[in-house]
């Protein structure tokens, strides 16, 4: 069958959440990283102000979770994931659930953020009905949340551009708490916002609307990242702890981006004082290196659902990939560095720097917010008349080609990830770049 001409040797690749006509128009090609840096294809080194994409907070090709993805690789490539085993997957499950709160102690394999949301709706649901109250199965997200881009993520999810195609299809009986960003009440925030806890009384109503016989969970990011970071009101996560305790009702934290150090502590549950019975991750469990995803659930969950006649499944979920051996020895030997590095106290520690560094922008006739936590940190700007968008891709493309800077935006909200280990000194100049760049951009 004859196919397009295409005429252009980028023409073939379809690239995920990107503007690919402008992309591809002008390619912001990266070639290879080391440390904090990449290098672009035209040799320019690059400044990496995201750590990949929330994953790499070590930093860029890690030696010694190179050299265990290279040992592994050569060992054992793969190893068939139903009704076999291997040990490092047992020992990565070992060391996670050690890492975690009290009472987290086991974990389901996938391979992405994506997979883990999924998973862990789905293992709430089995629970519930195994405990004989099948009844509950409505599910709760929040506005502006963000899942994954799978049918359950999207789902509970709320962010509006990744539902609308697909609103028919969306799961029936979820409800969405309302999010808690008010730039009236909490704009140029440092660290928690004051205002905002009684937000989460919002859930109170929906068991009272729906009885909360029918409700399976709840799943929240901690301190949402994707859509533009917005720290958790302080006593929010207590306050829809205690509501799902009252409740019956399972509290999913999904830690994709928050787990690892990004806010100073192994998981958000520890930094906020708050433990869910279910923590979703991925990114940084492996540093980025390779692809890997982890439900970590409570003793009570996992025992609810792994009983029964000895010799049949009890869960039917898995994934080819659950658990890969080179995935596992790259999340080994990132738990390794995390440790022996003390980079969880690194992090903790360059909290301050960070935030003062971001704030540094408050002050620029552009900005209309910035808020940060841990080390997640957003810089909102004013739109440009022409349309909501325009200016954040201004941005992320004049830090690209002018400043040898790699910043990420969402929309108009330029995000900033900084390396967990990440010099004071890059921090402030990834900072006058950015200032740079907003004096210059429309
Ligand atoms: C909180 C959260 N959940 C899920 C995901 C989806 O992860 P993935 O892209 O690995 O599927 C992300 C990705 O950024 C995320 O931030």
């Amino acid at each position: 069958m004859p196919t397009q001409s295409t005429n252009s040797p980028l023409s073939a690749y379809w690239l995920p959440f990107t503007a690919n006509q402008d992309f591809k128009a002008a390619p912001r090609m990266l070639a290879k990283a080391e440390g904090h840096y990449y290098w672009s294809e035209d040799g320019r080194k690059l400044y990496d102000s995201f750590s990949g994409l929330w994953t790499t907070g070590l930093g860029h090709c890690h030696p010694k979770i190179v050299e265990a993805v290279q040992t592994q690789v050569a060992e054992l490539d793969y190893a068939m994931a139903f009704q076999m085993g291997h040990p490092k997957a047992f020992a990565l499950a070992e060391r996670l659930a050690d890492l975690a709160p009290d009472g987290i102690n086991h974990a389901f394999f996938c391979n992405s953020g994506s997979e883990a949301a999924d998973s862990a709706l789905k293992i709430a649901l089995a629970y519930h009905r195994a405990r004989g109250e099948g009844t509950r199965t409505r599910l709760i997200g929040r506005e502006r949340g963000y899942h994954g881009v799978n049918f359950g993520g999207i789902s509970v999810g709320g962010m509006t551009p990744n539902r609308k195609a697909f609103n028919a299809c969306l799961l029936p009986g979820v409800d969405h708490l309302p999010h808690t960003l008010n730039l009236s009440e909490n704009a140029f925030s440092k660290g928690l916002p004051k205002w905002g806890a009684h937000l989460a009384d919002e859930l109170e109503r929906l068991c009272t609307l729906h009885d909360a016989s029918n409700i399976a969970a709840v799943i929240v990011e901690p301190a949402p990242g994707s859509t533009g970071i917005l720290p958790p009101p302080e006593g929010y996560l207590r306050r829809l702890r205690d509501i799902c305790t009252r409740h019956g009702i399972l509290l999913i934290f999904d830690e994709v981006i928050n787990a690892f150090g990004r806010v100073g502590a192994p998981f958000a549950a520890e930094r906020f004082g708050v433990t869910p019975d279910i923590i979703t991750t991925a990114k940084g469990i492996t540093n980025g290196v390779i692809p890997m995803g982890a439900v970590l659930v409570s003793a009570e969950i996992y025992k609810a659902i792994v009983q029964g006649p000895p010799h049949l499944i009890e869960l039917f979920h898995g994934y080819t990939y659950s658990g890969h051996p080179v995935a596992a020895a790259a999340g080994l030997a990132t738990l390794d560095a995390y440790k022996d590095e003390g980079t969880f106290e690194e992090a903790r520690a360059l909290e301050s720097i960070f935030e003062e560094e971001i704030h540094s922008l408050s002050d620029h006739p552009k900005v209309i917010d910035v808020r940060n936590i841990g080390l997640m940190g957003a810089v909102e700007l004013s739109p440009h008349p022409n349309g909501a968008g325009q200016r954040g891709m201004a941005a992320h493309k004049a830090c690209f080609w002018n400043e040898d800077l790699v910043v990420r935006n969402g929309m108009d909200i330029l995000q900033f990830s900084p390396f967990l280990n990440a010099k004071p000194d890059d921090l402030s100049e990834t900072f006058e770049k950015v200032r740079r760049v907003l004096d210059t951009i429309e």
